[in-house]
């Protein structure tokens, strides 16, 4: 485990910290000195992360459905109180799902617009009240988001959203130095992943998503927002970090 002082008195408000990519990176800001008031609808998810961190820093669990406004407006508040500032924002809570268009629902689209759009806009709206000059939004995408994959219409459309949401948010608070970034995971192996059946795909769509790099590890992602995150990506801001170990050469 990489430990360093780089987000020392650094107060990041983190989603999706239950499982994943989020937890991953949950560890990594606890082992560079960050305070991290971990979020995420999965209550026992969030004490398997809170029991794996160790380091400098402190986590702080709360359990929300992210895509419940009132319910994001206390959590932002929650984390202010408990953390007494907020430096950063990361959002990773997100759902997947694998539909092929001739059984796409309006109950699938709503589902995955409501968390992985709606939950991102909600937080960001609501930490914005609180980040200063220097502050970092970093939002999950995916690289879905600008290659296309078969069956995934409705989650990448989704992805897609959050993308362009930022790169306009970015432009929009610029002007208060605040940073807004975007990190696109290819292939990752998470839960999420493993709830992900492509069986019957021939090879041709296969290809379309694997890395020649084989699939990446939560870490890695982490590693990407970490960096995102921190004053070593100073001079970034509105732009994708695409982390998908080659697949779009
Ligand atoms: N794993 C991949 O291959 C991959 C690729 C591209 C993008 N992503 C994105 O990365 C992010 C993390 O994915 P992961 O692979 O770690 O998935 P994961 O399923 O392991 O973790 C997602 C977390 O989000 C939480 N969550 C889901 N809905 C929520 C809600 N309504 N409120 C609060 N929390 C909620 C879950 O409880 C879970 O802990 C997601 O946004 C996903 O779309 C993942």
């Amino acid at each position: 485990m990489v430990t360093s002082d780089r987000f020392a008195d650094t107060a990041v408000l983190l989603t999706g910290a239950g499982s994943g990519i989020g937890r991953a990176t949950a560890l990594r800001l606890v082992a560079e000195g960050a305070a991290v008031f971990a979020v995420d609808a999965n209550e026992a998810g969030l004490a398997g992360t809170v029991d794996g961190a160790s380091g400098p820093g402190r986590i702080v669990a709360y359990v929300v459905d992210v895509s419940d406004e009132p319910a994001v407006v206390a959590a932002v508040d929650g984390a202010v109180t408990e953390l007494g500032k907020l430096d950063v924002l990361v959002n990773v809570a997100g759902i997947h799902r694998t539909t092929p268009i001739e059984r796409l629902t309006v109950e699938d689209l709503r589902a995955l617009f409501d968390v992985n759009v709606v939950g991102t806009a909600l937080f960001c709206r609501e930490a914005l009240e609180h980040l200063p000059e220097g502050g970092v939004i970093v939002n999950t995408a995916s690289s879905s988001a600008s290659h296309g994959n078969p069956f995934m219409t409705a989650y990448s459309a989704t992805k897609g959203a959050v993308l362009a949401f930022s790169l306009s948010l970015a432009s929009e608070v610029i002007g208060r130095g605040i940073r807004v970034l975007v990190v696109s995971p290819g292939s990752t192996t998470t839960p999420l992943t493993a709830g992900v059946r492509l069986g019957g795909l021939d090879a041709r769509y296969y290809s379309r998503i694997a890395s020649p790099m084989g699939a990446g590890r939560p870490e890695q992602i982490a590693a990407t927002i970490a960096f995102a995150a921190s004053r070593d990506a100073s001079y970034l801001t509105g732009v994708d970090l695409r982390v998908d170990g080659g697949s779009h050469i």
